[in-house]
């Protein structure tokens, strides 16, 4: 069967301060770290060997997941020395590949939580003889991706990565963030330098006239790359829209990890997930959150879309309304955090000093 290439060596910068310590697919999505719904939805369609592409804390990724046989799979890990961009983390990874030249080789973005059905994908593939596939989405605001044009038959006719200008802006279909390589595509791509598959690769090949095919579906689709997106995409695990194997429990309104302690009068739901000895006080509600392991959420306090760190502290009464605390932060009791805050890693919050709200 078909192997795959993760690309997991990004920064993660948009969603700092949880990718601060954790790489930004190790950050945990209704109850495990992200990147584990990815390889169990890859293992699924019946991928075998994955190759981890890592960067930017590269050296987490192995003792975790180790071979990989506890997910059925065989994994190997390749750390860039210097970030070599997407397409050099491709290129970099090919020695590891077992595929023969015409194979079709997976890779996927390792941000992406989406239902696409992986097998079709390597059937258009096939049939259709291209070089490269790709999944594409439709999406409302098109700008922060690249934007991929197809002619009636479904074949790539441009690729414009992150447009900056109106005129650029000639489609809502997006790359979707998972290819379909031939395998010998990938072998020309430059070694040792950054080459980046979006901005160098996919033009390069389309003006050799190479055949990029796209394949478009409406299926559930989410790019993790902001809180709020993370957020949202817990949430939809949760709440079983999103499709993933990996969820460990069954999906409903909440998921509490089985060393979690929530009091009685506790309201959890639209996805919440309670991490591993996280603790939730008297009458607080939470609703659509991520509690990471080990926080503390005191009594009364409400959390509505937000994403408390692992070992982070959040006071009594306190509201947290689409904001995002980093591990290991203290919240004191009585404060009022809302839309777009991010309160760093290990920061700490006296009580009652910050507020949007003149009421008490
Ligand atoms: N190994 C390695 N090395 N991986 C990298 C590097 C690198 O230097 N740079 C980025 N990656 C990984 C990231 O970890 C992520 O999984 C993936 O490559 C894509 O990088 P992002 O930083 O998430 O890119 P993006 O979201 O702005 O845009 C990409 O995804 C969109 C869909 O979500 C592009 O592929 C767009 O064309 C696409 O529309
Ligand atoms: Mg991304």
């Amino acid at each position: 069967m078909t192997e795959a290439i993760l690309l997991v060596g990004g920064k993660g910068t948009r969603l700092r301060p949880l990718t601060v310590h954790t790489p930004k697919p190790m950050v945990p999505a209704a109850g495990v770290p992200f990147l584990t719904h990815q390889l169990a939805r890859a293992r699924a369609a019946g991928v075998e060997h994955i190759v981890l592409a890592t960067s930017y804390l590269a050296e987490v990724f192995e003792p975790y997941f180790g071979d990989g046989s506890a997910l059925g799979l065989h994994l190997e890990y390749v750390t860039e020395r210097e970030p070599l961009g997407t397409g050099g983390a491709i290129r970099n990874v090919a020695s590891r590949l077992h595929s023969s030249p015409d194979d079709p080789v997976l890779i996927f973005n390792g941000d992406i939580l989406t239902g696409l059905d992986i097998g079709a994908l390597v059937s258009t593939h096939t049939t259709s003889g291209a070089d490269v596939s790709l999944h594409l989405t439709r999406v409302e605001d098109p700008r922060a991706f690249g934007l991929v044009p197809t002619d009636p038959t479904g074949r790539v006719t441009a690729f414009l990565e992150k447009p900056q200008t109106p005129e650029e802006i000639v489609t809502d279909q997006i790359n979707a963030g998972a290819y379909v390589f031939r395998r010998s595509v990938i072998d020309t791509i430059p070694a040792g330098r950054p080459v980046s598959v979006e901005r160098e690769t996919f033009p390069d090949l389309l003006s050799s006239g190479a055949h990029l095919q796209g394949m478009v579906d409406s299926t559930y689709w989410l790019d993790l790359g902001t809180p709020q997106a993370f957020v949202r995409g817990s949430a939809d695990l949760v709440l079983g829209r999103a499709p993933s194997p990996a969820v460990p429990g069954r999906c409903g309104d909440r998921l509490v990890l089985p060393t979690a302690s929530v009091a009685t009068d506790a309201k959890l739901t639209g996805g919440t997930v309670v991490g591993e000895g996280a603790t939730v006080g008297e009458g607080a509600r939470i609703d659509g959150s991520a509690l990471l392991p080990g926080c503390v959420i005191g009594a009364g306090a409400v959390i509505t879309d937000s994403l408390i760190g692992a070992g982070a502290t959040i006071g009594a009464r306190t509201v947290v309304s689409g904001a995002v605390v980093g591990d290991g932060a203290t919240v004191g009791a009585d404060n009022e955090l809302r839309e777009g805050v991010r309160v760093w890693c290990g920061a700490t919050l006296p009580d009652a000093s910050l507020r949007f709200s003149s009421d008490q």
